[in-house]
Order: C-alpha cells, then structure tokens, then sequence
C-alpha cells in the first residue's frame, strides 16, 4: 500500500509546532489541512506539503479520499469534528483530552464502533522513549512494577477542570498503562485561591496503587515519576525525570549494608545498590534523540499510522480512551475530595 493520505484539522500552536513535523517520521503523507482561519490552513499547508487547505472539515471530509483524520484543538473540536470524521468510517486521532465530558467521549467511542473504524487519544507519553522503554521491560518479563509515584506540577491555576482535562490526565493514563483498570479514586485537594493542588491515590483492579502529586507551587515544568517493583528478580525501581531521563535502580547483596562486629571491620560495598542511568546524548547528531522522540509525539503518529496500516486497534485506542476520562469525571463530580468507586464502563 502507498503512504497513507492524512486530513489535519486544526492548525494551532501545539499542533503547528509538535505534530504536523511528526508526519515525515510515519508512513503517511499530509493530503488536506482544516482550520477556520484560512491563513493558517495554507500556512501549515505549504510548510508541511499539504496538497489542498480548508476552513470547514465536512468540506474537507467529503472533497478528499482520507485514509486517516488528526483533529486537534479545543475538546469539543475533538468532539464535533471527530464525530464527523467517523460517521465516514475514518480512522481518527484525536488529542487529549477526546472530548470536554466523559459522555462526549464514550459517544466519541460509540460512534467508531458503529461505522468500524477507529478512534485513538493522543496519549504520546506512552509513546516516550523512557517510559515506553519501561513498558518494553514490562512485555519482556524483566519488569513486574507494584507501585508508583507520579509528580505532575506543570499546571499552575486553580481551575480543576482545566488541570485534570489539559494535564493530569497524561499521568492517569500513564498508571493506567502500568498498573491496569482504576477500580477506586481517593483525592485530598488543597486550594490556594490562586493555586489547585490535589493528592490523588488510584486502587487499580489488579490490587496494586499509584500516587499522583498534582498541581501545587511547583517550578512551571515539573515531572517526576518512581515505578518501584521486581526488576530481572531483584528489587528496584525506575526513575523518570522530565520525560528524558531514566534510572534502574536494584539492590545488590540483598539491600541492605553488612552488619560489621566493628567499627574497624566495615568495608565499603560498591554493589550495595545498582544503579544504571540514560540519558540522551546529544554530542553527535542521532535522529533517535531529539525531542519528538524523546517526549514521545513521533511515536504516536507512528502508532496511528501503523494501526491503520495493519487494520489493527492502536495501543491508545477506544478501550484505553475512556479509562482516564472515567476516573477524571469522578473527581470533577466530587470536587471537596473523598473516597469513590470508578466504574468500567
Ligand atoms: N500532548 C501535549 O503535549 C499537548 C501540549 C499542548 C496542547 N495539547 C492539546 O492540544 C490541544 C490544543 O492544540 P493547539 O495548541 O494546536 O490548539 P490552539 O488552541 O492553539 O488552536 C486551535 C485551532 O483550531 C482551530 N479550530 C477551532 N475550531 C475549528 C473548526 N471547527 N474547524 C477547523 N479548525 C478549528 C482554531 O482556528 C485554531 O487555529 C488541546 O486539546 C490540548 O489539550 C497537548
């Protein structure tokens, strides 16, 4: 099969700036841009080698021969146009969050399932090269994770919509994607007046929990997150900061120091705790460590592509779509904090 025709709705700054590049690293090519703003769809148009530019998508969907439909911008775009897209039989990627409500984006899920097509969440974190490096250790065997900790201090306002819909529902999909379905929410909130942080513990189905740090006074970018667990038969843990950097770390001689008849007898152990680290290494050129890898967008517009290509579900498909969106709308529903049951559905 040729390079598949891709539709681009939606030609805003991320979208301009983090997904439209990505398109040259996946087995497609650009065939129409949408945006209401005519200037910006011949700009994205002629800088990403798109064929035709529009300012309304049902023109777009009914004029051009898509194989595949990116919409990005506000949520209820993803909604609106994503429904259009679908009724065609379109395989669609949408950003996150796939609508404004959980309801908007299980109809999201109804609607692709009715015309038996698709429909993928741009969840790209998943996609990252340190944290898909994890889920590879998972898939081996090497890595039976029990617990983590994800620190997502990014967004700094006291909006709670806005925070879990725009930010935290990347770290509630990422332990979704390690430890399995929520099966309960417990979140303490604490608001400023002018900043929202909120302490969230997930009981997944599989028995294990995840503890998510978000909002609060944190520096502006700010991610952080511990997977402990049984890495190669040993206990350890991953540490990820700011999405590039990745550490092993496992107990040598069972974890613990030597308990030594003396002061006198004690000698250093270097293995006492093994710790291997990667980072990116930016000395020579290295196409696989610049940041569309790294953070993870070039490997969800590969995924997209790819799914459609070998008429599969993408990882970050309809399933997987509705899961953080069931947990963020039980939070939006009890705002004073609490302890609630999530539903699967
Ligand atoms: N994953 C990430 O790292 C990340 C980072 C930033 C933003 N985002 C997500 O990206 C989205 C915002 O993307 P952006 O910054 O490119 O958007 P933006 O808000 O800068 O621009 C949206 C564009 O959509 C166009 N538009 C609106 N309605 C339209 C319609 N009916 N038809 C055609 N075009 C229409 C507007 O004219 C505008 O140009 C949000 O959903 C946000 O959650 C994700």
């Amino acid at each position: 099969m040729d390079d598949l025709r891709i539709g681009f709705v939606g030609c805003g700054t991320h979208a301009t700036n983090n997904l439209y590049p990505m398109l040259k690293y996946a087995r497609c090519r650009l065939q129409a841009v949408c945006d209401l703003d005519r200037e910006l769809a011949e700009r994205n148009a002629r800088i990403f080698g798109g064929q035709a530019a529009y300012t309304d998508a049902a023109v777009m969907l009914d004029a051009e021969s898509l194989d595949g439909v990116i919409v990005v911008g506000p949520p209820e775009l993803h909604a609106t146009v994503g429904t259009m897209v679908l009724e065609r039989g379109i395989p669609l990627l949408v950003e996150k969050p796939p609508a404004g409500t959980l309801a908007d984006a299980e109809a999201l899920v109804r609607t692709a399932r009715e015309h038996g097509t698709t429909v993928m969440v741009g969840f790209m974190k998943r996609f990252a090269l340190t944290y898909g490096k994890i889920h590879a250790e998972m898939r081996a065997g090497r890595f039976a994770p029990s617990c983590g900790f994800f620190r997502y201090t990014h967004w700094a306002g006291n909006s709670l919509p806005g925070m879990l819909l725009g930010m935290s529902i990347h770290p509630i999909d990422l332990a979704i994607s390690y430890f399995g379905d929520v099966a309960e929410v417990t979140a303490v909130p604490y608001d400023t007046g002018s900043v929202l942080s909120l302490a969230v513990i997930l009981k997944h189905t599989s028995g294990k929990w995840s503890e998510l740090m978000l909002g609060c006074h944190g520096p502006r970018i700010q991610e952080h997150v511990e997977l402990s667990g049984v890495i190669d038969g040993k206990h350890g843990y991953y540490v990820v900061d700011d999405i590039i950097h990745l550490e092993e770390h496992t107990a040598g001689l069972g974890g613990v120091d030597v308990i030594a008849p003396s002061l006198a007898e004690i000698r250093p152990e270097f293995d006492l705790q093994d710790i291997r680290t990667w980072r990116p290494d930016y000395g020579i050129p290295n196409m696989g460590q610049n940041t569309p890898f790294l953070a993870g967008y070039a490997g969800e517009i590969r995924e997209f592509v790819d799914a459609i290509l070998e008429h599969r579900e993408p990882w970050t498909g309809a399933d997987e779509a509705l899961k953080a969106m069931r947990v963020i709308d039980v939070l939006l529903q009890h705002p004073a904090g609490g302890t609630f049951a999530v539903t699967s559905g």
